[in-house]
């Protein structure tokens, strides 16, 4: 299955952060970084490290760039001037057992959204079902460091999961779902969730194992699907994960 290119994503990565106090007021063009920017076409310097100073270190994984001119990237600070490529490598060593997938058939908007909890969640990789092109606004350039794949129909998401032994979990509050609440979500397994609107197709419904809901308690019908999303890869953390472990 081939991963998604980086394809054209200028106005698609354009999500600015909010000015600092007294930064300047004029934004520079798409594209116009800072040396070492975040990518956001924003020369803050309100986040990240300055350029190396002292001895200059020879540990193969940091980018002489980022040394030369600050890393102002939107890493955790473990990462701090390490290139793009020993990010990836490190955090392919620790990748967790679930897999994320969405269904893209209208560009919805949250899809970005899902791929950023998905990187901060550390899946495995990330799934667009249907359309090939998505909406990178709100991804906030994380999708550079996770693995994104593309599967044109959920039959073709169905039989790639196949292949890998891994059960399809839809996440859906359709009549007949079950409580996420009260689900022993397998370590290893898919979660998909559908679009705005129509929620799940009916081919991805029917891709999935069982369908899990969301308990909600107010008067709209459902979340936002990257709500949802977080929600459903947070239970997934809290079933697997030994977040007091020294990371
Ligand atoms: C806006 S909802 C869509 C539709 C929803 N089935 C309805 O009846 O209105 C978009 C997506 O967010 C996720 N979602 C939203 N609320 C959810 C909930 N309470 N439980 C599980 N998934 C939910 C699902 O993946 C769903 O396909």
């Amino acid at each position: 299955m081939p991963e998604l290119e980086d394809g054209p994503r200028a106005e698609d990565t354009l999500d600015l952060p909010e000015p600092m106090p007294g930064a300047p007021t004029t934004l520079p063009e798409v594209g116009q970084d800072a040396p070492g920017g975040a990518g956001l076409g924003w020369p803050t310097d309100s986040v990240g490290v300055g350029p190396w100073e002292g001895e200059w270190p020879t540990d193969e994984r940091f980018d002489p760039e980022y040394l030369r001119h600050g890393d102002r990237r939107n890493v955790v600070d473990k990462y701090r001037y390490w290139s793009m490529q020993a990010i990836i490598a490190d955090l392919d060593t620790q990748r967790h057992d679930f897999h994320v997938a969405i269904e893209n058939w209208e560009h919805d908007l949250n899809i970005g959204t899902v791929v950023r909890t998905a990187n901060a969640f550390l899946a495995r990789a990330v799934h667009i079902v249907g359309r090939r092109r998505w909406n990178r606004r709100g991804a906030m350039v994380t999708d550079r460091y996770q693995h994104v794949l593309h599967h044109a129909t959920p039959e073709d998401l169905v039989a790639w999961a196949e292949n890998e032994g891994l059960p399809i979990l839809g996440i859906d509050n359709l009549p007949g779902s079950v409580p996420l609440e009260t689900y022993s979500l397998p370590r290893r397994c898919v979660l998909l969730f559908g679009q705005e609107g129509p929620g799940l197709s009916p081919a991805a419904r029917e891709a999935s194992l069982d369908v899990l809901s969301i308990a909600q308690f107010g008067s709209t019908r459902s979340l936002n699907a990257a709500s949802a999303a977080a929600i459903a890869m947070h239970s997934w953390v809290q079933t697997h994960v030994d977040v007091t472990a020294p990371r």
